[in-house]
């Protein structure tokens, strides 16, 4: 197998917590992630596809087709956003890295025509990402925070 590797960037605001916490339990467990007009994180996405080698192109997936889905499957959607608000496939989700992850992967993968989704990183900040490798979870939603969608 050979694993190939997409980069890409984007700038976001977001706000944890849960609406079922009391403000003390959200300041607790959130700390500042938790600030109420929220705050933001450039993030940065790695995308990794494996195959085997196209014979014909010497391709496991053409990484300008992957460039262009991350781009109009994800950028589009989030860069300079606020993620609590104007992302519909956020909708009632705690934007935490994790389940972040969980929801571009889940756009991206049946999108991916050649080759096999094998991971999928995110960096909130350059100590910190999680990674995400498909297993089977469960996005948890609240619908407290979808009802703050702006649309
Ligand atoms: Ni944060």
């Amino acid at each position: 197998m050979i694993y190939v590797t997409r980069r890409a960037h984007f700038s976001a605001a977001h706000r944890l917590y849960n609406p079922g916490f009391s403000d003390a339990r959200n300041e607790a467990v959130f700390d500042k992630c938790n600030n109420y007009y929220g705050h933001g994180h450039n993030y940065q996405m790695e995308v990794t596809v494996k195959g085997i080698p196209d014979p014909e192109t010497g391709y496991v997936i053409d990484l300008k087709f992957l460039a262009r889905l991350i781009e109009e499957e994800i950028l589009v959607k989030v860069d300079h956003k606020h993620l609590n608000f104007d992302v519909d496939f956020l909708s009632g989700v705690i934007p935490t890295a994790e389940n972040i992850a969980i929801a571009f992967w889940r756009i991206l993968e049946p999108k991916i025509s050649s080759g096999i989704l094998h991971s999928l990183k995110l960096y909130e900040s350059e100590n910190n990402f999680v990674e995400y490798f498909g297993e089977p979870v469960e996005l948890a939603r609240h619908d407290a925070l979808a009802g703050e969608a702006r649309r």
